[in-house]
């Protein structure tokens, strides 16, 4: 009744904002991430017949507002395997937690390969990326490595929305060089954020209406191994995503100077010839993807702005895995 399972972040390519339906948390959009090797978080889940509560332990500490979609996760695998027991959670992030570097993702997967194994339970990795979404939509691409593609789906009750891998991490290994810009957690979470824009930004029904499109260009980039043409998408979809938030009222603005310092940074590595583009999630942090014979060079040019407190530099990881 007990087991361990480590799961990675992800950072998405072609960006998922928004919900269709809030309840099963399924997307308006789909998206495209890659996993990365280094951002991992670690989950061990214990059903115990003597708790008399779900309980969680986040980076060492009781986490009450986390422990509510936890408990919310792992209802759905007690009602597949008919039992009532509560679970003791502990869940480790090697990389700050909530502040932009897709925690949920990596946490929410593990979380729910760690109950299923520990339940015993005979699941699909399509059936655990359907789980993991109902805890954070970005975490049904963590359960897959290297380049991952999450289909928003069209069914009413969700059994369509979930991801599906692309192409291992192995036949293109880009580097990601993450300029840390803020340590704190972000002030916005990306749930209550997408309900505000999809009310409010005057720009959200074109964000849905060009989402499928961005895909199909990422994933003809992906299969001709075009670092410039993922790069003019990928940073399209980050620019829009971040438009519509600071479109929404009120305005939603996940940047601090240094991000900004960031991404004019890795324009003009661009126009020096270095194969690099940026993406940014719900925080401050930068994330510059390039092939591995320039991620030395971002990183120097990175780790010298202003504002950067850490640069840590990953290549591309595989999926969900149980310790
Ligand atoms: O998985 P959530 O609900 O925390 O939302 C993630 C949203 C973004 O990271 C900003 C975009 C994405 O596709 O991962």
């Amino acid at each position: 009744m007990r087991a361990t399972a480590r799961a990675r972040a992800n950072i998405a390519l072609v960006k998922y904002w928004g919900k269709a339906d809030a309840g099963l948390n399924v997307p308006a959009v789909g998206s495209l991430s890659i996993t990365l090797d280094s951002l991992h978080s670690e989950t061990s889940v214990e059903f115990e017949p003597t708790l008399e509560c779900d309980t969680l332990t986040l980076d060492g500490q009781a986490d009450a507002a986390a422990l509510e979609r936890v408990t919310a996760c792992v209802d759905l695998l007690r009602e597949s395997a008919g039992i009532a027991t509560r679970v003791r959670v502990v869940s480790r992030n090697n990389f700050p937690t909530g502040a932009g570097l897709a925690s949920s993702a990596s946490g929410f997967a593990a979380l729910v390969a760690a109950g299923a194994a520990a339940l015993d339970l005979s699941i699909s990795p399509q059936a655990l990326s359907i789980l993991a979404r109902r805890g954070s939509g970005s975490a049904a691409r963590s359960i897959f490595g290297g380049y991952v593609e999450m289909h928003a789906g069209s069914r009413d009750d969700g059994s369509d929305s979930f991801a599906e891998p692309l192409l291992e991490a192995a036949a293109w290994p880009l580097r990601v060089v993450i300029a840390i810009t803020s340590r704190d957690r972000k002030r916005v979470g990306s749930t209550a954020a997408m309900g505000v824009t999809a009310a409010t930004s005057p720009y959200y029904p074109a964000w849905l209406a060009t989402s499928a499109a961005d895909i199909d260009s990422a994933k003809s980039a992906i299969g001709d191994r075009n670092v410039a043409a993922l790069g003019a998408i990928a940073e399209s979809s980050c620019l829009k995503m971040h438009a519509l938030a600071m479109s929404s009222s009120p305005p939603i603005i996940y940047w601090n100077s240094a991000t900004i310092a960031c991404i004019d940074a890795v324009r003009a590595l661009r126009n020096d010839g270095v194969g690099v583009f940026f993406t940014i999630d719900a925080g401050p942090q930068v994330k510059a993807v390039c092939v591995t014979e320039d991620a030395a060079t971002v990183a120097d040019v990175l780790r010298e702005i202003p504002g950067v407190v850490d640069v840590i530099e990953t290549g591309l990881g595989a999926g969900v895995e149980i310790c």
